[in-house]
């Protein structure tokens, strides 16, 4: 194993505090970056709005800044001819020896080839990880990793432990990358060059079953403008047809998914919706999910016609600074879930459908009746 691994990482404190944060937006500048802090509040608030029309209060927040984390000194640091991407591979810590694996688990299941996924798939929980920031100095981020072996892919997921989130507002600022891009030096004066192999899925969702999701996904085989939203399922395998306003293919995002931007995502209770640095960019009303839900992050490639298969050798990776969520929580009838249950059926041919139209923010209803102190998530 190259990697060297410190059995001595701090116990991190990552998460914010309910109670006592403000939120202002992060306008970060894509070309850029810079670490913006979380501002703490000056008062407590007892709930988190955001904006969008009238979508109701939410209870909890939480935020996990992957920024910060301490990464192993290579002992290879400035040797000389030490390849980048080898000292990079060194100085990565994995999210299971991380703080965070109080929140998050790195998954381990296999799913055999199929008919349509011609490639094996094996989560490994190395595939989950920090390290070094390809753009800012000293800081970190999280990565996700998904590499085209000879007779499989080793792919990358990650669950959320609480399994009781019951609509919420999630946002996170990330970014896919190729190995060179990923493994850059933030003082590298060489030009950054991004040129992320085809054949990867990167999916971010709320789910509860094959029939309660919500999610977004970027096929790296797609041209850089292109996501995919949607309500699970979206797709009839007995008929072979795509449901209905289950789904929406917007080819026109704002900044392509190789450069940092952030998505968001609200469940409501009768609409998700997806924006793009504040950008409305769908709205979907039909499946919405109407149950409590894990969120999870994956990166994968099956050879199916969905994502495509990747080159021997290859791999892709997403690059994570935060992750922050306005929630709100149900109990109620939560059965466990099966995880490698998770399989999207796919049309025989990846239909393209028109882009729905975008709309500005308007403004939104902070009223509610037991929402007295509440913290904004995004600029009114
Ligand atoms: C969250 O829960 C609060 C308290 O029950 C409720 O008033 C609010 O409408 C809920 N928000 C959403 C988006 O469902
Ligand atoms: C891939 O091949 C290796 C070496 O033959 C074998 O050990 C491994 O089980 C195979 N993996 C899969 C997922 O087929
Ligand atoms: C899809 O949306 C259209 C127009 O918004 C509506 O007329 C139709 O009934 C919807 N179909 C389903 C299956 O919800
Ligand atoms: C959601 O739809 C249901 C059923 O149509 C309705 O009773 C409820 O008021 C709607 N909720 C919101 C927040 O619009
Ligand atoms: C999404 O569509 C529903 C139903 O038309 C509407 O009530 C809601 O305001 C829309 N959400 C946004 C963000 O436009
Ligand atoms: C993949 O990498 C291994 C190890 O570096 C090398 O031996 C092999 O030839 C490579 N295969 C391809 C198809 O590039």
């Amino acid at each position: 194993m190259a990697r060297l691994i410190f059995s001595l990482l701090p116990s991190l404190s990552l998460i914010a505090s309910s109670a006592s944060s403000v939120l202002p937006p992060i306008n970060t500048n894509t070309n850029t970056p810079k670490i913006e802090p979380r501002v703490p509040s000056h008062y407590p608030c007892d709930c988190f709005l955001v904006s969008g029309p009238d979508p109701g209060y939410f209870t909890d927040y939480k935020l996990w800044d992957f920024r910060s984390v301490p990464l192993p000194y290579s002992l290879n640091h400035g040797a000389y001819r030490a390849a980048a991407a080898d000292l990079w591979e060194a100085e990565t810590v994995p999210l299971s020896q991380s703080g965070f694996k109080s929140d998050w688990q790195a998954q381990s299941w296999s799913r055999h080839k199929t008919l349509d996924s011609i490639v094996p798939m094996v989560n490994s929980d190395l595939n989950a990880f920090f390290a070094r920031h390809p753009q800012i100095p000293d800081a970190s981020q999280l990565v996700l990793r998904t590499t085209r072996l000879s007779n499989y892919s080793s792919t990358a997921e990650i669950e959320s432990h609480q399994g009781n989130f019951y609509r919420c507002s999630l946002r996170i600022r990330m970014r896919l990358m190729s190995r060179e891009a990923v493994s850059r030096s933030p003082i590298d004066p060489s030009p950054h060059v991004n040129q992320v192999p085809k054949g990867a899925c990167a999916g971010i969702f709320t789910y509860r079953s094959a029939t309660c999701e919500s999610d977004l996904e970027f096929l790296t085989s797609d041209p850089p403008n292109t996501v995919h939203y949607a309500n699970q399922p979206d797709y009839d395998p007995v008929n072979d047809i795509i449901i209905p306003n289950a789904s929406s293919v917007v080819t026109t995002l704002p900044s392509p998914w190789s450069a940092w931007i952030t998505h968001r995502m609200d469940w409501l209770s009768n609409s998700t919706t997806w924006y793009v640095d504040d950008e409305l960019q769908a709205n979907i009303t039909y499946g919405v999910p109407d149950r409590p839900s894990i969120l999870a992050l994956n990166l994968w490639s099956d050879g199916g016609i969905w994502t495509g298969d990747m080159k021997t050798n290859e791999s892709v990776y997403m690059g994570i600074e935060w992750i922050e969520i306005a929630f709100n929580t149900s109990a109620a009838g939560v059965p466990p879930l099966e995880h490698s249950q998770r399989v999207h059926h796919r049309p025989l041919k990846s239909e393209r459908r028109g882009s729905s139209r975008k709309r500005q923010l308007s403004g939104f209803d902070a009223a509610a009746e037991k929402c007295k102190r509440p913290c904004y998530l995004d600029k009114i």
